[in-house]
């Protein structure tokens, strides 16, 4: 499985961390950046973490930020996308299980890296269940058809 990540500033080291913890349970990777310290705009990096899992570049993303907030605002501007910010694993997975969630977002300056670890292999070990469920993210989507 393909996962591409992509951060601002505030999240570099751990997206560093992520990305080693991913290549060890032998996800293939795409680093979107940043990996310079200095102070960006994370909407660029939230819309590319979306655009290239609707491009069908990658499987599943990863979206990081202070709060995991503004960069799943951005992610999910983007159609098709289903980004949420999230601070533990119970929510990661379920926001998998149940919404089809194809974008995890977090904020570094919220969960430490080993919290981190966990909020991500839930989120990836887990597939969305379909049935009832997709009745309601198809109203989503169907809602947001809609809307332009
Ligand atoms: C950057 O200082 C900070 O605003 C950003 O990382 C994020 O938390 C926004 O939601």
């Amino acid at each position: 499985m393909k996962i591409v990540i992509g951060n601002d500033h505030s999240a570099v080291e751990m997206k560093l961390e992520i990305v080693k913890y991913l290549e060890e349970l032998g996800y293939e990777v795409i680093n979107i950046g940043t990996d310079e310290k200095t102070s960006i705009d994370y909407p660029s990096y939230g819309f590319k973490v979306g655009e290239m899992v609707m491009e069908g570049k990658a499987d599943l993303g990863i979206a990081i930020c202070g709060t995991g907030i503004g960069i799943s605002l951005a992610a999910n501007q983007v159609k098709g996308i289903r980004a949420f910010s999230c601070s533990e694993p119970y929510s990661a997975s379920l926001a998998r299980k149940h919404n089809n969630a194809n974008v995890l977002c977090f904020g570094a300056r919220v969960v430490g890296v080993e919290l981190a670890k966990m909020i991500v292999s839930s989120f990836l070990e887990a597939e969305f269940e379909a049935g009832r469920h997709e009745i309601r993210v198809n109203m989503i989507r169907g809602y947001r058809n809609e809307q332009n």
